[in-house]
């Protein structure tokens, strides 16, 4: 097993045999190994660095209806919220303030906020905001939408492929969505030229190794900037309410595989991690993590951007949250530094 890390450390590719046992036969112990390797890897490129990106949910509106997820447009129990122009603007104020030049305006897939409103909104933040990146996170849309955000100012895209397998896509996700449909969306984002980001779950319904193997063959293909991964989570309104989670320490092990395939990729500890474990975000970097996102949305907002149960930081102020993560990374050795924080993929 540990030669297999080894290869794929120096060629940075496995065969899809490879992968799957990599994958089947980890124990603690390889585990451990593999997390070396990938922190070497990672302080080779990024150092002790963590970059953090200012997480704004600005609609919890959606139209899609994710087996998974609580803000499916069939749960009828959470209020939604849509966040003005204005607003927005002030979380990025408030951000940049912190030390945030990363901004992510995440929402679900709504109606209200047309191409217009969008490419309105982002040519704001990115005038008042010029040294700053922006990442859009909202969802499949056609080929000239994300083009026009794009030439609005954004700079980054994060989408999810969630499964590469078909057949695992739809046990997840009602017919209108397809597996095929997703990845072209991420196919089209990079061709435009925006530092895209793909992911998945870890531990979703139905999922076998396999699939993960077929996950990491198909990010091997496609070179993406970012990757976002983490457990999956049930949500009690949701199809997938009595499903069990992901566990963290797949999720660790998986993020160390990607660290050593693709060495200088973006890779976040996410919030599903942290919700996990409360030692989950320090934890993924050490696998070989180097981003952490927290939120700078409204306060009393939070609670109502539910995809999953008990997610964190819902009743604290983005501050409090920052000055917590900075003492957090510290204490493993790591540190936040405020820049863009790019991807080194095209340099
Ligand atoms: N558990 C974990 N992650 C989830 N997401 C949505 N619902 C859940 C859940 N129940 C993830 C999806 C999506 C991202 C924004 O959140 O992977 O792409």
């Amino acid at each position: 097993m540990k030669q297999l890390i080894d290869k794929l450390k120096t060629e940075h590719r496995l065969t899809k045999e490879e992968w799957i046992t990599l994958i089947e036969n980890r124990t603690p112990e390889l585990a451990d190994y593999l997390f070396v390797q990938a922190r070497e890897i990672r302080h080779k490129y990024y150092g002790r660095d963590v970059y953090i990106r200012g997480l704004i949910e600005f609609t919890n509106y959606c139209k899609n209806d994710c087996f998974y997820c609580g803000i499916r447009k069939s749960n009828g129990n959470i209020p939604r919220y849509r966040l003005d122009e204005d607003t927005i603007l002030s979380c990025c104020r408030s951000g940049y303030d912190m030390g945030f030049r990363t901004f992510v305006l995440q929402g679900g897939e709504d109606g209200y906020y047309t191409d217009e409103r969008m490419t309105h909104l982002i040519h704001r933040i990115k005038t008042s905001f010029p040294d700053c990146a922006i990442t859009l996170s909202i969802g499949e849309k056609p080929y000239d939408s994300y083009l026009e955000y794009y030439n609005a100012g954004a700079d980054r895209y994060l989408l999810r492929h969630e499964t590469f397998n078909e057949t695992h896509y739809r046990t997840l996700h009602p017919p209108q969505l397809s597996a095929s449909n997703r990845q072209q969306c991420l196919w089209n984002l990079k061709e435009i030229g925006y530092q895209t980001g793909t992911g998945f779950m870890v531990g979703s319904p139905h999922q076998t190794a396999e699939h993960l193997a077929e996950d990491m063959l198909f990010i091997e293909k496609l070179q993406p900037h970012m990757v976002g991964i983490g457990p999956f989570i049930p949500h009690h309104d949701t199809v997938f309410a009595g499903e069990k989670a992901g566990t963290l320490e797949l999720t660790l092990y998986m993020l160390g595989l990607l660290r050593l395939m693709l060495p200088k990729v973006l890779l976040p500890a996410t919030t599903a991690l942290g919700t996990i474990d409360t030692h989950g975000r320090e934890l993924g970097i050490l696998a070989g993590a180097n981003v952490v996102m927290p939120n700078l949305s409204p306060r009393d907002n939070r609670k109502n951007y539910s995809l999953y149960d008990n997610k964190i930081a819902t009743g604290e102020e983005a501050a409090e949250g920052k000055a917590k993560l900075i003492r957090q990374m510290e204490s493993i050795g790591y540190h936040v530094v405020t820049a863009r924080g790019d991807s080194l993929m095209d340099v």
